[in-house]
């Protein structure tokens, strides 16, 4: 373990068992126990407050937060960013990741690919594996989804005997099979330990049951002399029109003995196995058939119980690459060393976070490195994987949606993950080679529906602006990032609905026009699109910046002005007319359509949503008009100037709070408690980001609310526990007060460590009100710093520390220069080096 890994006293505070500052809040909630198997608290014995340099991170994440109520967290064994995310599914109906940690839901199987905290229809969720204690006879088995389907164990508190951590997930089902799982990249291994009543055990191989049961053209072959499998089949992408194909190869093995075959193998269909038959050609299915593989397993010798462990490879290309993988990844079915390698990977990761946690409610440190966690799932490494084309570019795929990850996820990989980042960006300018533009809601090798704009456009822009001098370095190409930005920007796809942007309209009007019906896509969220699209081109123009190309500068800065088209300064919101001024649709000639400013949100009579539905005229997409009119990030002082001015601008935040218009569940709500500070009222945007985290986050089982959206729910709530709020694409970070006396940051491309320190840290109150959390004066490096309300990206490259002076005046200010508040366009900022 590196010797840069500081302070970690939260483990401490963990075993002990209290904390100096209970936070009720947060206290204990009825969660699945977070045991593992032969995991040992290597940290444990690190003495008092001194430094630990050996400690386990992963002992700190909780999988099970947001598994329930539609969090839709995958809580299953996974690597950081890998392929095959392995888990239980149930019956859930919001089983989108598979799991539900409600046991009223069945379980139904244990499957290799999936996603986690998306919406949509259920993504992934292929191959299930299901182990049969006893059945009278081999013809006897229940193999089909319904028949088979059983309820897990209950533990006294009324939870599921489920348990998991970084890389292991296990379960006790009600037949008494124990089911454990880890994973490689393309590679699951489970293990299933069967009652001693079980004289003869066995598993059911299902081919056809994705999470949509969408399968056609199965095939599936038993190899009698192995009892390997194989199989594969064809299935619907879960949020778009296409198809894609996906296979697998799945090897057994005893546990502690060996034997050569199965006892009894056979193909089935729907509940019906048909023994000795070892392909499906033999039993032709049509669509939405239920089809698979059944096979029996000798008994181990051990009296108590057989153990048989099943190593299933997956690949998109072909099953004999399913084998490969398995083969080269997995070769001795060694379970407790696959389980160790992903916690190390693990912990190697999550650890170049640390936090002090004197003084801090463990439940915080929890929250902090279980948000930590899920922001390491999405998007998967699929490298190799490629069914389209071949490349040796790396292949990234489950952007479940970049419109959800750009403003959050990314940022915060810039942090601590620049060499992934980097990869993930090579994958995505790969894409944008092969099929013209860059990926926004790509998953299962297959384009899906854009919410927004070209939205990696920002993620590319984040990477340059923070690592363009590395670019080279990192295997990425300045020309290739700056062509595929250009192409997103100036080339309008031929269906625009699943490619990019409606770039000529685009260009023609300087906004979408509601009433121009271009071919190619529907013509919906046409005033958020035009948001979109302007924060798109601020990004390219950032990039255009770095390589000194000035006209493509003022091109697309100009083009990132063009909000101010949507905005009508005349509409106001119903019932108070000092809310004034509105993005609002509009008609090519310039006229005004209209959209109630309460539309989409709780305060709307209609109970309209704003989903992807052709029949949507309103003009936006998953948010009301006033969330929208907050959301102009690179011109803030533009939009304070719309709004009337500092007074008028808090007093419209505030009531977009206190009226219920913020939506902690929908992304382009996440800046808006932050948007005090370009108001000079920075602790205004502390009390209100910390009453967020209050309110709305806790380490149950129901602790998100609303979706995680493939991390992009966490990896908000990461930042609002760091006190900071990024700015993506750009050089700043807005900042407040950690919810830790002190942070690191490593960043292992730089090799350096970033420190901020929170002096006269006294503790976070409860509900996020007041306490000593407002940040006073900052320092760099023992220097003073310009301003109390944003950071500069300098301060992560040198590995500076920073120290925050805390006060209880939530009055406290930016700082009194002219560079004390966070840049925008309009008031010279992002012009120079800025
Ligand atoms: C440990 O705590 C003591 C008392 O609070 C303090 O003097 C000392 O500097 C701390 N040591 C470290 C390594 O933080
Ligand atoms: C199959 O399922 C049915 C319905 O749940 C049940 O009655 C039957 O006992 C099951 N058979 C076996 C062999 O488990
Ligand atoms: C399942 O049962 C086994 C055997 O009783 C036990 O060791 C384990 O802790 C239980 N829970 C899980 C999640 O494996
Ligand atoms: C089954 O696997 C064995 C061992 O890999 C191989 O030799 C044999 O050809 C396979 N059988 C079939 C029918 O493919
Ligand atoms: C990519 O491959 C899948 C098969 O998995 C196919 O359905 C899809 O049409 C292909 N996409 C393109 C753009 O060729
Ligand atoms: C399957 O094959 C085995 C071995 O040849 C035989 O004993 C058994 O009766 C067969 N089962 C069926 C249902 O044909
Ligand atoms: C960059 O590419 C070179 C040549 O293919 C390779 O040796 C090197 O490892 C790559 N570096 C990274 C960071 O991927
Ligand atoms: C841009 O100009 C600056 C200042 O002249 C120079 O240092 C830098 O290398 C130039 N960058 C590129 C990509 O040409
Ligand atoms: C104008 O807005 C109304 C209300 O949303 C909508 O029904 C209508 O279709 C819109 N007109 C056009 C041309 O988009
Ligand atoms: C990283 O920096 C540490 C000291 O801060 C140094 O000991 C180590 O050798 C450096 N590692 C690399 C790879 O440069
Ligand atoms: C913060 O603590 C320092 C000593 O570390 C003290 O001098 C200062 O007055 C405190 N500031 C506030 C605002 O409490
Ligand atoms: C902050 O300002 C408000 C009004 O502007 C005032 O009522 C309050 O007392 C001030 N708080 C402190 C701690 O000075």
């Amino acid at each position: 373990m590196a010797r840069w890994l500081l302070v970690l006293l939260s483990v401490l505070f963990l075993l002990s068992g209290s904390s100096a500052h209970p936070h009720t809040r947060l206290a204990t909630h009825s969660r699945p126990k977070l045991t593992v198997r032969s995991q040992t608290d290597k940290a444990s014995s690190s003495p008092g407050n001194t430094t630990i340099t050996d400690s386990d991170p992963a002992s700190l994440v909780n999988v099970f937060i947001g598994t329930t109520n539609g969090g839709h967290v995958f809580p299953g064994a996974t690597l950081p960013h890998g392929m095959v995310k392995v888990g239980l599914d149930t019956d859930s109906p919001g089983n989108q990741a598979g799991y539900d940690a409600n046991p009223i839901f069945n379980a139904i199987g244990f499957s290799q690919l999936h996603d986690s905290g998306t919406g949509g229809d259920i993504s992934l969720s292929n191959f299930k594996l299901w182990p049969l204690p006893e059945c009278d006879s081999f013809a006897s088995c229940n193999t089909s989804l319904f028949f088979r389907k059983t309820l897990r164990k209950v533990l006294p508190d009324g939870s599921p005997d489920d348990a998991g951590s970084p890389g292991y997930f296990a379960t006790n089902l009600s037949t008494g099979v124990q089911v454990e799982l880890t994973a490689s990249r393309r590679t699951a291994l489970h293990r299933y330990t069967f009652p001693p009543s079980s004289r003869e055990p066995r598993i059911v191989v299902d081919i056809t049951n994705d999470g949509m049961n969408s399968a056609t053209e199965p095939v599936v072959n038993i190899n009698t002399t192995t009892g390997r499998v194989t199989g594969g089949a064809r299935f619907a992408s879960s949020f778009g029109p296409g198809r894609y194909n996906v296979y697998t190869c799945v090897d057994f093995k005893g546990d502690g003995y060996d034997f050569e075959a199965p006892t009894e193998y056979g193909v089935w269909l729907g509940n019906t196995p048909v023994q000795n038959s070892t392909q499906v050609i033999q039993l032709y299915s049509g669509f939405l058939s239920e089809i698979g593989a059944l096979l029996t397993f000798p008994p181990s010798p051990n009296p108590v119980h057989t153990t048989i462990l099943a190593r299933v490879g997956v690949s998109f290309i072909s099953s004999d690459q399913a084998c490969a993988n398995a083969e080269s990844e997995i070769p001795n079915f060694d379970f407790d060393e696959t389980v160790t390698t992903a916690r190390e990977t693990w912990n190697e990761l999550l650890s170049r976070i640390q936090v002090d946690t004197r003084g801090v409610d463990k439940e915080i440190t929890e929250l902090f490195y279980s948000s930590l966690y899920r922001t390491h799932i999405s998007p998967a490494d699929y490298t190799g994987e490629n069914p389209n084309w071949s490349s040796t570019e790396p292949y990234y795929d489950s952007f479940y949606c970049n419109w959800d990850t750009y403003r959050t996820l990314y940022p915060l990989m810039s942090l601590h993950d620049p060499e992934v980042f980097a990869r993930i960006v090579r994958g995505m300018i790969n894409i944008q080679q092969h099929e013209g533009w860059l990926p926004e809601c790509r998953g299962a090798t297959l384009q899906q529906w854009i919410q927004g704009g070209s939205n990696g456009d920002p993620i590319l822009g984040e990477f340059f602006v923070k690592f363009h001098e590395h670019a080279s370095a990192l295997n990425v190409s300045a020309n290739d990032l700056y062509t595929a930005l250009l192409a997103d920007a100036e080339e309008q796809p031929p269906n625009w609905n699943l490619q990019g942007r409606q770039t000529t309209v685009w260009k023609q009007y300087n906004f979408i026009p509601s009433d121009v019906y271009d071919s190619g896509g529907t013509a919906t969220k046409q005033v958020s699109r035009t948001l979109e699209y302007s924060f798109g081109d601020f990004s390219i123009s950032q990039v255009a910046k770095i390589l000194n190309n000035t006209d493509d500068v003022a091109k697309y800065q100009a083009r990132a002005g063009n909000f101010i088209n949507v905005w009508n300064e005349k509409v106001t919101l119903p019932g108070n007319s000092s809310i004034k001024g509105m993005m609002q649709p509009r008609f090519a000639d310039g006229q005004w359509n209209y959209t109630d400013p309460r539309h989409c949100s709780v305060n709307d009579l209609l109970d309209s949503t704003c989903y992807l539905d052709v029949t949507n005229h309103d003009g936006f997409y998953e948010s009301s008009p006033m969330v929208y009119s907050q959301y102009i990030p690179q011109d803030t002082a533009k939009l304070i100037l719309l709004q009337g001015g500092n007074e008028s601008f808090i007093n419209r935040l505030n009531l977009i709070f206190d009226q219920n218009y913020f939506d902690v569940t929908d992304e382009p709500s996440q800046q808006i408690p932050f948007m005090y500070h370009y108001a000079n009222r920075p602790g205004l945007s502390t009390q209100r980001s910390r009453m967020i985290i209050a309110e709305s986050y806790n380490t149950s089982v129901s602790g998100l609310p609303g979706n995680d959206d493939s991390g992009a729910m966490a990896s908000f709530a990461v930042f609002y526990l760091l006190g900071m709020y990024p700015l993506p694409a750009t050089r700043q970070f807005l900042l407040a007060s950690p919810y830790f006396p002190k942070v690191t940051f490593h960043n292992p491309l730089f090799n350096t460590t970033t420190t901020i320190i929170a002096n006269n840290f006294t503790g976070n109150p409860q509900d996020g009100i007041g306490g000593t959390v407002f940040v006073k004066s900052v320092t760099v490096d023992g220097q003073s710093w310009h301003s109390n309300c944003y950071l500069d990206w300098d301060v992560f490259v040198k590995g500076s520390t920073v120290e925050l002076e805390l006060t209880s005046d939530i009055n406290t200010t930016c700082g009194e220069g002219s560079d004390a508040l966070p840049p925008s366009l309009s008031t010279g900022g992002y012009s120079g080096t800025i």
